[in-house]
């Protein structure tokens, strides 16, 4: 868990190795327009979803690369995962329920932004909200998105919510 935490640090870094490798296989959806607007939209509280995006991109390349998995699909999927341009907290049913609704408005807009995607990615994109939506991942770099996406939000909501591990975190980052 530390080893894992130390990457969740290196996301906010971009300065390691595995940075520009996960930036030579996503560094094209990235550092598109589509993705950099959304340092302008709150995620997780003090969170933005361009930072939680980095984090579950850059862990799920990180642990897919461990494990031997298709590091491409689990660097692309993730990029793609919450490609939503909308505040989730707007009072605008139009995009409500946002935890079962957003996967599928990911999934479109990745089309758009792609032209296509992969059978995986897609699958990565519209399945990461397992278990909140009952139909799990089919491939493993999609259990590793979901759960990389699950411990990213754990920690950003602590994050937001705890001065002292703000303060931690903030020594170790820098400004975030
Ligand atoms: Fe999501
Ligand atoms: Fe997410």
């Amino acid at each position: 868990m530390g080893r894992l935490f130390n990457h969740y640090v290196n996301s906010y870094k971009m300065n390691t190795p595995e940075w520009k490798e996960y930036l030579e296989i996503a560094g094209d959806l990235y550092n598109s327009p589509q993705l950099q607007r959304l340092s302008e939209v709150e995620h997780h509280f003090d969170i933005n979803r361009l930072q939680h995006i980095r984090s579950v991109a850059y862990l799920s390349y990180v642990v897919s690369k461990k494990f031997g998995l298709d590091t491409v699909e689990a660097a692309r999927g993730a990029t793609l995962h919450d490609l939503v341009y909308y505040d989730w907290r707007e009072n605008d049913w139009s995009h409500r329920p946002h935890g079962f609704r957003h996967p599928g408005f990911a999934v479109k807009n990745a089309y758009l932004l792609c032209g296509t995607i992969t059978k995986k990615q897609k699958n990565i994109i519209k399945r990461h909200m397992w278990p909140l939506t009952p139909i799990p991942p089919r491939y493993p770099e999609g259990l590793v998105v979901t759960l990389m996406d699950k411990y990213c939000a754990t920690i950003e909501i602590y994050y937001s919510k705890s001065e002292k591990f703000k303060k931690r975190l903030s020594k170790r980052v820098g400004n975030i």
